[in-house]
């Protein structure tokens, strides 16, 4: 668990599947975040969280007492080859952003990573979302590329922006 005056970070607990849906929900409605349009409901996120594999994490921002963002991962393909990349998302609250929130978030998710086994995190992020695409590249994200008209959103084709994190302690 992380402090900081703003918020705490702590894994994310059943309890908090309707706050983290609002917050999913919020930027799957923004339509600047991902390929997603179906509206997650609580219990959904509540049993991902129940059922999460104990190589992945996902963590939630706790300020005054209320889940102002989360961010985890999962499998990245189901491969065993590729079991220690794991496919990231950091979603904050349009209240609480700009604070700092997703910043810490995707550090502790890191931290979470690499004491899990994992050796790198990868997602792949619009060229448009520079919020994101910042956040990444202060924790330490590459730009790999642009997959180009990787898939439509509304019947738009979107491109997207791979990046990866290696985690060296765990590419020995
Ligand atoms: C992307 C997101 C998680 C960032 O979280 P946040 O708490 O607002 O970000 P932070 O306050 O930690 O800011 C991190 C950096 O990004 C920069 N940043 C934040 N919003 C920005 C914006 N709209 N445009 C450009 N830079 C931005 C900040 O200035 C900061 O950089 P700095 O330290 O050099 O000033 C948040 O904007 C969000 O939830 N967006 C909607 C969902 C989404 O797009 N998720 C990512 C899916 S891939």
């Amino acid at each position: 668990m992380t402090h900081s005056p703003l918020s705490t970070i702590r894994p994310a607990a059943p309890a908090d599947a309707p706050a983290i849906a609002a917050v999913y929900n919020q930027g799957i409605a923004e339509r600047i975040a991902t390929f997603e349009t179906r509206l997650r409901s609580a219990e959904e996120i509540a049993g991902q969280i129940e059922t999460l594999p104990l190589r992945h994490a996902m963590l939630v921002a706790e300020a005054e007492g209320r889940v102002v963002g989360w961010a985890g991962y999962g499998t990245y393909r189901p491969r065993e080859c590729y079991q220690g990349v794991g496919e990231y998302s950091v979603y904050v609250g349009r209240e609480a952003r700009g604070r700092g929130v997703g910043r810490r978030l995707l550090e502790a998710l890191i931290d979470a990573a690499r004491q899990r086994g994992m050796w790198k995190l990868v997602s792949r992020i619009f060229p448009e979302n520079e919020a994101s695409l910042r956040v990444a590249e202060q924790v330490g994200f590459r730009r790999v590329g642009v997959y180009r008209r990787h898939g439509q959103l509304d019947g738009v084709w979107r491109d997207v922006v791979i990046v990866e994190r290696l985690i060296a302690e765990n590419i020995r």
